[in-house]
């Protein structure tokens, strides 16, 4: 055994290792070598027979041979292994079934106050917004809600100790609306209301209103009613009718309560409308001359009127909903029915 065979031995062998095509081979390639019965132990068995002088060398190269192929092998083996990872990343299975993404959807109320928006804008009205923390002011005095009314107990309304007040309607929306513009209005306004309410299936201490004002030189009953009802065959169906009960708002006069003819049982009477035929909406009315004072409008000049309508109300019998809690427990599993 010569020096310089073990040098070529070495280029060899480390070239066998680094193209390698596969694990198997470079198993090979090891066996080969540096296996028990592999050139390398036969190599160094044989150094005895090699020249006392050249031992040695003979015998460095020979640990060269194997250190320097021991590390071509396993560099090679991680490549190897790397690369067969990446192609087990990028191999896709395609007898594995789908994965369901489940898909979000709207809260009911959001869905009413969506579609009820799309139906008034085509009858010209826009959508005017207010706080949901309110002055005594706003909610009460400009709607000339008198000192002694009921409403005003802190038994039914939230007030905070700074003296404002969790709005308990929509209506100072109006307020607000006639206070900074001026004569004709035509505004919704959608939004959060509370009350000191103990929470039952129809009550809750929070919950929503659509607040409608119309303000022209010349505003009827009959456009009320007529744009209730419009908006009632939009929303529930084209045969609902409406109806008017006579009612007190201290904002407006004449006052009523209203209700949609109920879309379930055409109004034969059923669970739904608790078999009266009649579904109670809210209250409506001819914005009273004091309000339009109280904001600075004209009563000889200008007139109007004004409803507000409960959300909550039109989601549950619309969608079917027994109890008004559902909408505010937040579980997926119901609100992704609607
Ligand atoms: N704000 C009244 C309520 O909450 C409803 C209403 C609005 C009545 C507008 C008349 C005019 O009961």
């Amino acid at each position: 055994m010569k020096a310089q065979d073990l040098v070529d031995l070495k280029q060899k062998a480390v070239g066998e290792a680094a193209s390698a095509a596969a694990p198997s081979d470079l198993e090979a390639v090891r066996i080969k070598y540096l296996g028990r019965n592999g050139l390398l132990p036969e190599i160094m068995k044989g150094l005895k027979d090699v020249a006392p002088a050249d031992r040695p060398e003979v015998g460095r190269l020979a640990n060269e041979l194997k250190n320097e192929l021991q590390a071509a092998i396993d560099s090679r083996r991680e490549a190897l292994e790397t690369a067969s990872g990446a192609q087990k990343a990028k191999a896709f299975d395609t007898t594995l079934p789908g994965r369901w993404r489940t898909l979000g959807s709207r809260h009911p109320v959001t869905q009413i106050i969506e579609r009820a928006t799309s139906i008034f804008s085509t009858m010209g009205f826009t959508v005017a917004d207010g706080p949901d923390i309110e002055t005594e002011h706003h909610n009460f005095d400009a709607l000339n809600t008198p000192q002694e009314h009921p409403s005003r107990d802190p038994k039914d309304t939230f007030y905070l100790a700074s003296g404002l007040l969790l709005r308990t309607q929509t209506s100072p929306v109006q307020i607000r609306v006639m206070e900074n513009q001026k004569p004709p209005v035509r505004i919704i306004a959608p939004g959060r209301c509370y009350r000191r309410d103990a929470t039952d299936a129809t009550h809750s201490a929070n919950f929503h209103q659509i607040e409608g004002l119309y303000i022209d030189r010349q505003v009827s009953m009959a456009d009320l009613k007529g744009d209730l009802t419009y908006f009632a065959r939009q929303m529930m169906g084209e045969n609902v009718q409406i109806r008017f009960r006579p009612h007190f708002f201290p904002f407006t006069e004449p006052s009523v309560e209203y209700d949609f003819s109920c879309h379930v049982c055409g109004g034969k009477g059923c669970r739904v409308c608790k078999h009266s035929g009649w579904i109670e909406i809210s209250g409506a009315g001819m914005v009273n001359p004091k309000v339009l004072s109280n904001v600075g409008y004209n009563p000889n000049e200008v007139m109007g009127y004004a409803f507000g309508m409960g959300v909550e109300r039109i989601a549950m019998i619309l969608f079917g909903i027994p109890d008004i809690r559902l909408l505010y427990e937040n579980d997926v599993r119901f609100l992704g029915q609607y």
